[in-house]
Order: C-alpha cells, then sequence, then structure tokens
C-alpha cells in the first residue's frame, strides 16, 4: 500500500500511499470470538479496506514479562484477511502493563508536585525513562519479528496519541535525561547555558550540568524563559527518541511497511523534525466536536477545518486514524452528537482538507471502561444503523475518488505561518497575557475559511512560491535564514503581512538589541517599532487607530466618526469602516520610501502610523502595528488578501458551505461541501462532473441538501 519512500516534509507534499485508507479502528479483545466474523463481513459490505488494532494490548500481546502470546491476533487478522480487510498494527506503550509498572516502578511519571502517576488509567508512563523505552523496545521488537513476513499486517501506528494525556515529567530519570541533553546541546559548556539562560538575572548561574533542576512553574515564582523553552525542546527531542527505537526496529524488520503516529493535541511534538521526518506521513486524530465544546471556538466545521490545515502545515497530506461517527465521552463530558448526514460531510471535509484515507472511530463501542458512551460505527447491541449507513457511503466515495485524489495537494492562496515548534513554545514562556500565534492565526484562518479563500498553515522553510499572501502571526523568535526566503516570495510578487511582535527575541529567548522587527525583517518592510505596549482588552477603555480609506473599502456606507466618549475605546477605522482592537500597540517608525496605511485614532498616539506597506520588487511587505479581532481578521482578507490575488474560490459561497481544491499539474477537484442541516444552492460553480452523484454539474448552479456534498472534476 505504500508506493515509495516518504519524500521532504512539506505542506505540499502527497502521501506515499497507492491505497486510500477506509476503515475503523477496532478492538477484537472487547468482545466474544463470536463477533469476529459478522464484523468483518460488515465491514467488507461496506468497502472498508483496513482496520487498525492492538494499541492497548500490551498485557494481551506479553502477559508477563518475556512471554508473548500473538495467538488472538492472529486469529483476528486471518478472519479479517479472508474478507480482504488488511490490519494496520500499533505498538502497544500507551498502555504498560501492571507487571511492568509492579516490578519497575521507575518507569511511572510524576507530575509538577511531585505526584506518581498510578497505574489505573492510560499513559502513565514516562517517555523519557530509559526503563521504559528498553521495554518499548522488546514489545516492539517482538512484534516487529512476529509479523515481519505476515501479508495482511501493511502498516503500523507507534504508541498513541503520545503526550495527549500529558507531555511533561518530572521524575529523576527525566532530570538526568534533561541534563543529558543540556550538556550535548551546549557542547559540555556550562558557561554557554548561562549565557543562553541569562544566568546573571535573578543569581541563576549554574556551575555544572548536573546542577541543573527540571523547570517547576510557580515554585515559587517565574522561570527563566530560557530555561523554559529548553526543557519544552527536550521534551520533544525525547518523544522524538522514543518514537524512532520503535520506527527503527519496524523499518528494519519491513521496509514495505508505512509507519504513521497519530497526532492528539500536538503537545511537545516537533512535526517537523526528526518525529515527522522518521514516518511515513502523520495521522490526525479528528474530533472537532470535543474541541468546540472545551474550547468555544465556534462552530465545529470552522474548527474541524483549522484542525485539518494545522495537521497539514507539518508533513503534508496525512491519514486520518481516528475520526468522531457519534457521540463522545470519558466520565466527566460528552460532546455533540453529528446529525444524520454530517459524519459523512465530516469526513469529506478531512479528505479535502488533505486526508487520504480515514477511519470512524470506532468499529463498536465498548461495553466496559472509560469510554462506554464513545458511540462507533455499530451499536451496543450489534446493530448497524445510520452511522453504519453513513460509513458505507462514504468509503465507497472515498473508493470511487481514489484515482483521481491520490498525488493531489490541497490549494492555498494565503498561507498562514505555521507549523514551527520554537515559536510556539516561545509564546507559552512569557505570554504576557497576549493572543498565542495561534489564536491569532485562527482568527484569519476562520474569517478566509467563511469567504471560501483557499486557506492553509505553512513554515517559512517550505516552498513559497504557489502563495499569493503570507501572514506571520507574532513570531517572536522569527530566524535570520527565513528573511531572505520570505524577501524572495514577495520579490516575485507575493505579499507578506507581518504583524507585531514578529522578530523581537533570538532562539534563547534574548530581546534583540536593535528595534523590533529584528532577523533583517525592518529593512524588508522599511519599519521600525518606536514603542509598544498593552492595550485593553476589547470593550474596554483603551486606544483606537485610523487606518483610512486608502485600503480599498470593502463598505459602502461610512461608519460615522466616533463621538470623544467613543475615542476613549479601542477603535480604528480601517476602508471606512469603524473597528474596535486590542491587545497590543505599536507605534512604528517608518522609512523613506514605506507609505503609512493607517494611525492611531486618539490619546497621546493620536495620528502616529500602525500599519505600514513597503514595495519590494513585484510584491510588497504590510506590517500591522496590532494584533487581530474577528473583525480586524475579516478586513485583513477583504482589503489586503483579495486585492493581492487570494481571492475567493466561488463568487457566491452562500453562509455554511465550505470549499476546497485538490489538485495536481493535470487535475483539480473542487470540494463543495453544505456545513448545515438545511438545503442551499451554490449558484456558480465550476462546469464539470460531480465524482459523488456521477452528474454533469455547473450551468444552473448546484443543488446540496442538509449536509450534501459534491466533489466537481471540471472539464
Ligand atoms: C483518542 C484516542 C482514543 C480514544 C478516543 C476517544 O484521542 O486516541 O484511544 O480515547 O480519543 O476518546
Amino acid at each position: 500500500m505504500k508506493n515509495s519512500p516518504p519524500a521532504r516534509l512539506s505542506v505540499w507534499r502527497p502521501t506515499n500511499l497507492s491505497e486510500t485508507l477506509r476503515g475503523a479502528p477496532h478492538y477484537p479483545e472487547h468482545v466474544d470470538e463470536s463477533y469476529w466474523e459478522r464484523d468483518a463481513e460488515r465491514l467488507a459490505a461496506a468497502g472498508a479496506n483496513v482496520v487498525r488494532m492492538g494499541e492497548f494490548a500490551w498485557h494481551i500481546w506479553e502477559p508477563y514479562e518475556g512471554r508473548f502470546s500473538f495467538d488472538l491476533f492472529d486469529r483476528a487478522i486471518a478472519v479479517l484477511a479472508r474478507h480482504g480487510i488488511k490490519t494496520i498494527l500499533c505498538t502497544p506503550t500507551a498502555t504498560p502493563p501492571r507487571w511492568l509498572t509492579r516490578d519497575y516502578p521507575e518507569v511511572l511519571r510524576v507530575d509538577t508536585n511531585g505526584r506518581v502517576m498510578g497505574h489505573g488509567s492510560r499513559q502513565h508512563c514516562d517517555t523519557t525513562s530509559p526503563v521504559l523505552r528498553a521495554h518499548s523496545r522488546r514489545i516492539t521488537q517482538a512484534l516487529a519479528d512476529h509479523y515481519r513476513d505476515h501479508p495482511d499486517v501493511i502498516g503500523w501506528q507507534t504508541d498513541n496519541e503520545l503526550n495527549t494525556t500529558v507531555s511533561e515529567s518530572y521524575s529523576p530519570s527525566c532530570r538526568l535525561a534533561f541534563q543529558v541533553w543540556l550538556r550535548h546541546r551546549y557542547s559540555g559548556d556550562i558557561a554557554a547555558l548561562n549565557r543562553a539562560w541569562g544566568g546573571d538575572f535573578w543569581a541563576l548561574a549554574y556551575d555544572s550540568f548536573a546542577d541543573v533542576e527540571l523547570p517547576r512553574q510557580m515554585a515559587p515564582s517565574f522561570l527563566s524563559p530560557g530555561h523554559l523553552q529548553d526543557f519544552h525542546r527536550f521534551l520533544a527531542a525525547a518523544t522524538a527518541a522514543f518514537q524512532r527505537d520503535q520506527v527503527d526496529i519496524l523499518r528494519a524488520a519491513n521496509p514495505d511497511w508505512f509507519v504513521f503516529h497519530n497526532l492528539g493535541n500536538l503537545a511537545d511534538i516537533d512535526f517537523r523534525g526528526a518525529f515527522g521526518a522518521d514516518l511515513d506521513f502523520v495521522g490526525f486524530d479528528i474530533y472537532p466536536m470535543l474541541y468546540d465544546e472545551f474550547r468555544r471556538t465556534g462552530g465545529h466545521e470552522a474548527t474541524q477545518a483549522w484542525h485539518l490545515d494545522v495537521c497539514r502545515a507539518w508533513t503534508g497530506n496525512f491519514i486520518v486514524p481516528e475520526q468522531a461517527s457519534g457521540l463522545g465521552s470519558q466520565p466527566a463530558f460528552s460532546t455533540m452528537t453529528p446529525e444524520p448526514g454530517e459524519m459523512r460531510r465530516m469526513a469529506l471535509t478531512s479528505v479535502a482538507r488533505g486526508a487520504d484515507g480515514v477511519m470512524f472511530f470506532r468499529w463498536r463501542p465498548a461495553h466496559f471502561g472509560a469510554e462506554i458512551y464513545w458511540m462507533g460505527v455499530i451499536d451496543h447491541d450489534d446493530v448497524p444503523r445510520r452511522r453504519y449507513a453513513e460509513a458505507t457511503q462514504f468509503f465507497q466515495e472515498l473508493k470511487a475518488l481514489e484515482p483521481h485524489l491520490l498525488g493531489t495537494h490541497v490549494r492555498m492562496d494565503l498561507g498562514i505561518a505555521g507549523a514551527d515548534f520554537d515559536n510556539q513554545e516561545a509564546h507559552k514562556t512569557y505570554p504576557i497575557g497576549l493572543p498565542a500565534p495561534s489564536d491569532d492565526a485562527n482568527l484569519l484562518h476562520r474569517a478566509a475559511y467563511h469567504r471560501g479563500v483557499a486557506c492553509g498553515l505553512i513554515h517559512p522553510e517550505d516552498d513559497l512560491s504557489p502563495l499569493k499572501v503570507l501572514y506571520v502571526p507574532h513570531w517572536v523568535m522569527w530566524k535570520p535564514e527565513w528573511t531572505p526566503r520570505v524577501a524572495a516570495f514577495v520579490a516575485a510578487g507575493g505579499t507578506l503581512i507581518l504583524s507585531a511582535m514578529t522578530g523581537t527575541r533570538d532562539i534563547d529567548n534574548h530581546i534583540h538589541r536593535e528595534l523590533a522587527p529584528g532577523a533583517g525583517l525592518a529593512q524588508l518592510a522599511g519599519v521600525r517599532v518606536e514603542e509598544f505596549g498593552r492595550l485593553a482588552a476589547p470593550g474596554a477603555t483603551g486606544l483606537g487607530m485610523t487606518l483610512p480609506e486608502r485600503f480599498p473599502g470593502a463598505y459602502a456606507d461610512p461608519t460615522p466618526p466616533p463621538s470623544s466618549s467613543a475615542l476613549r475605546k479601542q477603535h480604528f477605522t480601517l476602508g471606512n469602516r469603524l473597528f474596535e482592537t486590542g491587545h497590543l500597540y505599536e507605534k512604528l517608525l517608518p522609512e523613506a520610501g514605506t507609505e503609512v496605511l493607517g494611525t492611531w485614532s486618539d490619546r497621546w498616539l493620536e495620528g502616529q502610523p500602525m500599519a505600514t506597506r513597503r514595495a519590494h520588487g513585484k510584491g510588497q511587505v504590510i506590517y500591522l502595528g496590532t494584533y487581530l479581532t474577528p473583525e480586524l481578521a475579516e478586513q485583513v482578507v477583504e482589503t489586503i488578501c483579495i486585492p493581492a490575488g487570494a481571492k475567493p474560490l466561488l463568487p457566491e459561497l452562500p453562509a455554511g458551505v465550505e470549499v476546497t481544491v485538490r489538485q495536481a499539474q493535470d487535475r483539480a477537484l473542487w470540494f463543495i461541501l453544505n456545513t448545515q442541516a438545511g438545503p442551499t444552492l451554490v449558484p456558480s460553480i465550476p462546469k464539470g462532473r460531480d465524482l459523488l452523484s456521477g452528474r454533469a454539474v455547473g450551468g444552473e448552479g448546484l443543488h446540496l441538501g442538509p449536509y450534501g456534498c459534491a466533489v466537481i472534476r471540471p472539464e
């Protein structure tokens, strides 16, 4: 099922799969063996070609230390294979068995308060522990040896959602491993560590690496940002090393296997580093309703699109090893349930944004354990109902799309800088109450999503040439080597939008000694930041700013000028619309030749520049000296991105319809998906064939029923 070794990491990279993956995580160990044949028949009848098994079954594979038992899974794999279903196995290291934690208690994770994790749930072990790593290599080797020539085992998932429950450990072995990692990072020179961490601040200099502690926040006060940043770099390196042990063993056993990991919450994993480079592709578990409920980010359809685009930025196209099929719950919470038709629509959204395989979580719900109400494709009573019907429809559609789909990438006209571990962590070392880069990026993504602009995330080291616009969301740790890359993108006609605080610190979190933006960005943007400070949250009293009508205004009726009391709030006008702003102001010093696009509107900053534009080659660099709000994000899309060529894909997009293009040199596939429970009409679409219905479309527009979907291949 894999047709080549993995190519270099890139958001534009297709997977190296020769077939789409269609199926479900499956737990034969949770039911009587009398169910197995029927399960296999139903999976095959639905059009599935694969199941994923074994991620929590270490206790079955190795019931006693060194005594292995493969019978149960051998039989399960054989029953499935008779019906044409292949198996993806998992290294079972997310749930080390009781004999292991009893006999080797030093493998247990320790939290920041020194509390040792107990045996009784999952992900209780410390992946930095050399003892755990030795056992992880042992079980992986035993599984690899047993299955190396098995014709029906086609690939592996490493572990399960590494770091999702918790990514940090404060165990003695973690402390030692951190010290060893630091010694290597600073080439054995403790003075270099002291310089990087600012050891002369608060007397935090060390005499030796053996003296360095694990950083415990607020115990009793704030930590050096350098210390904290390096701890998270270390955790990411340790997670990659834990996985590499397993990948090396699996690849040596059978180079034809594909190997992936299923991402959970992305904590302390650098997918663009060794962790992602070691894999064939990544897997991303998609539970948009879960996140929406917890994070209140708005509609779950936009949340799903965001998660998929975040994921794709790291390594390119991916698979979805777990996609929500019904109500999800663990003892303390439950999620909304996809409505009839929505499970299929959500699966097609994943495909539209880069998935080359989708597995619905899970084949059948558990009858015991901590997820008894996490529903599956079939129900507790073993009766297939609406979710089975939708899975069947989707699997057959995905199979039909396969020859068109494989080898395509997702079109992106607007790229938002993402997938950078250092910047993600740098914000966390010193957030000062400001939105994270990902919060800001999410606002622009959401505005572009609703407008139907082809948008996603991309790392500055990736190929920027297909983009029209690149937005950088407050990356404090902008690296000097990225500047020539974005300069070349602009020179060739691109629009670069830099935002406040970008390029203010070096890789050790030291503030640059010249005015921001540093690392060569000031020369490119033709502007420097003379002063900056906090603004109150939107809605409170603060500063205002004015962006005059030089921006092509998208609004016909000018908003009346604010009254003087309104001026004391945080307002600005962009185009001819009044906006409220918040979070941070920067007072800009433009160089000669740099145009002032916007000014602050009141009090001591009245008339001072807050947004600038500089032409460079065939393109332009825009600097915005503040943070996005939802309204400003919409306006950036309307007045900067669209005029710069990141245009809506369709001239008219009804609310609740999402549009995405997957393309290769010789073809394009337009995914037009109705995310709403009512019917809709998309007035103007490309003329071609809808690969889902087989019908010719175009001309009179596209009628979509509730959660209706079309995938158009234009003629
Ligand atoms: C995933 C996890 C699965 C299951 C699922 C539903 O994050 O990988 O094992 O727990 O969520 O909770």
